[in-house]
């Protein structure tokens, strides 16, 4: 089989490609670089095996459609995009850009030149807005969700706010309806938080990996500041250690038949989900020491709690998370503090 993974040297992107490799397969990486530390990821990626590396951005069209024609490949998995809400509130231009055309970007080229192609769009929670709505009651650590169930599931209605969320939710529709519209076999992942190595975390994004960080530079008292916490430290979410991220994007592809134009919600499942506070309380624990925190005003539509229900992909691909936050937690420390071990 031929992959091409889009955004290939990020954080997702890159723990992709290094599966594609260990199972053999021919792989094509698209980047631009933009994100740091691509070249770290792609030094990494090349002890892993052999690819082709295309330094492209997926907003230049001509370029997108020639390699497309080109390749042919039986699967994207496009995970290329502007990620942080906080940039897309600077530059909405710019988010829309990447996020909304490049996507249909390659669902031009995919249905002009190579309409068998398999297309799995990493998408997110926060298409479904800030969910106010939601009844809550809060606890001393956390945000709980006053009904039977813990998680919740893809009936939620979308509501896109914030120009990331109007960006990936836009991409998200687009992708669904490609496989309705012209009966291209593309797909939608609504990731909650995703972490573990390969993630170099800004104090913008990837907040399971960011806090870990600062953890470890208290421990090595290269952080002497009170850390900031957004809000009051208990919304919470669902966390998916990277590896069984993954693992679904792979049982997607023999089973994409039955998921073409079918969003569904991923997460880390109630068993996995954490606060805030509760990480910091886990992170004092395991690295034996005090975290002063200060709490600031809440990110523009930030959701108190999203927990995916994951019975649908459960249902259809037969995938339920194997990796506890408590190991997954412990292993990204490992790689997070030989990183920073290797720059002291
Ligand atoms: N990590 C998470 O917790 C999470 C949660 C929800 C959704 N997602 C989505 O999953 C995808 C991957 O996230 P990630 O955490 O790996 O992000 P990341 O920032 O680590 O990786 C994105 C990669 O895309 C590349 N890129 C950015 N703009 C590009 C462009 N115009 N052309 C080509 N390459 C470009 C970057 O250089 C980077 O290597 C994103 O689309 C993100 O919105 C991630």
């Amino acid at each position: 089989m031929k992959f091409l993974i889009t955004g290939g040297l990020g954080f997702l992107g890159s723990n992709l490609s290094q599966k594609v490799l260990r199972e053999k397969e021919e792989i094509i990486v698209l980047d631009n670089f933009s994100k740091i530390n691509c070249k770290n990821n792609l030094k990494w990626l090349k002890k892993n095996g052999n690819f082709k590396l295309i330094n492209q951005d997926v907003r230049n069209q001509k370029k997108i459609d020639n390699i497309i024609k080109n390749i042919i490949p039986d699967v994207i998995f496009h995970t290329a995009g502007q990620t942080a809400v906080t940039k897309s509130i600077e530059n909405p231009r710019k988010d829309f850009e990447i996020n909304v055309g490049g996507t249909i970007n390659l669902l031009e080229a995919i249905r002009k030149y190579s309409p068998q192609t398999i297309l799995v769009y990493s998408s997110t929670n926060k298409v479904y807005g800030d969910l106010k709505y939601l009844s809550l009651s809060e606890g001393d650590m956390r945000y709980h969700l006053n009904n039977s169930q813990d998680g919740l599931d893809e009936t939620l209605k979308l509501d896109l706010q914030t120009p990331y969320g109007c960006s990936k939710g836009a991409a998200d529709q687009y992708v669904l309806d490609y496989a309705s519209i012209y009966g291209l076999r593309t797909t939608v992942f609504r990731h909650s938080a995703i972490y573990g190595p390969r993630q170099y975390p800004s104090f913008d994004q990837g907040w399971v990996s960011w806090f870990c960080l600062k953890g470890l530079e208290i421990k090595y008292k290269i952080e002497k500041d009170k850390i900031k916490v957004l809000g009051n430290g208990k919304q919470v979410r669902d966390v998916l250690y990277v590896e069984d991220a993954v693992n679904l994007y792979f049982n997607a592809i023999s089973k994409i038949e039955n998921i073409k134009g079918i969003p569904l919600n991923i997460g880390g499942g109630f068993e996995n989900s954490l606060s805030i506070l509760e990480l910091i309380s886990f992170l004092e624990k395991e690295l034996n020491i005090d975290i002063n925190y200060e709490i600031d005003q809440e990110r523009e539509a930030d959701q108190k709690y999203f927990v995916s229900e994951n019975k649908k992909v459960k249902d259809i691909l037969d995938w339920k998370p194997k990796i506890s936050f408590h190991h997954g937690l412990k292993k990204l420390i490992i790689w997070l503090e030989s990183n920073l071990k290797s720059d002291i």
